[in-house]
């Protein structure tokens, strides 16, 4: 398989950045936590709050697979994709990871008008996000790529994504 998944904290860019580079390959562009919310028919929010959060881990892992069976997909994922070994087990062996990566500051930033993002509705959303990017980044550290988004527009980061190499390491 050829898939491209795109992994990374919230609001790294991950959506924007998929769609777009999904319509330069002529590829179909699918958004995990949109596919989780078509199929339970409900929100992240809605989940995470009844059924809690290794619930929506487990409804994580086994949409990823499902759409790992096919190829020719940009896949955005959701930021916590990369702590279960199984999920970059299933995206390597589907196709190449590309971490988008990006300051705290343009995090928070990006982040700050949304409230769908249970992990970031906490009462210092700055600290939650410099805590889980340091918990976070020996898993996003085993992404094929990683960009820094930080300064980056849409296009610019779909133009690195595609320029030197989509070959795996
Ligand atoms: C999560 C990120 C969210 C969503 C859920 C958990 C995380 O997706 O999957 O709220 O653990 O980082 P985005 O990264 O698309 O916001």
């Amino acid at each position: 398989m050829n898939n491209i998944y795109l992994v990374g904290f919230m609001g790294t860019g991950k959506s924007s950045v998929g769609k777009e580079l999904a319509k330069n390959k002529k590829w179909q562009f699918i958004d995990l936590d949109e596919l989780i919310e078509l199929k339970e028919k409900r929100t992240i929010l809605e989940i995470f709050a009844k059924n809690g959060e290794p619930y929506f881990r487990r409804l994580e892992k086994r949409v990823l697979k499902e759409v790992s069976e096919d190829k020719n997909f940009v896949v955005a994922c959701g930021g916590g994709i990369v702590l279960d070994k199984d999920n970059i087990k299933t995206m390597k062996e589907a196709g190449i990871i590309i971490c988008l990566a990006a300051s705290p500051e343009a995090i928070l930033e990006r982040t700050s008008s949304y409230l769908h993002r249970p992990l970031l509705n906490v009462n210092n959303p700055r600290k939650q996000i410099e805590l889980l990017l340091k918990l976070r980044s020996p898993y996003y550290a085993q992404a094929d790529k990683t960009i820094d988004t930080s300064k980056l527009s849409i296009k610019e980061t779909v133009e690195k994504i595609l320029k030197p190499a989509l070959k795996k390491k």
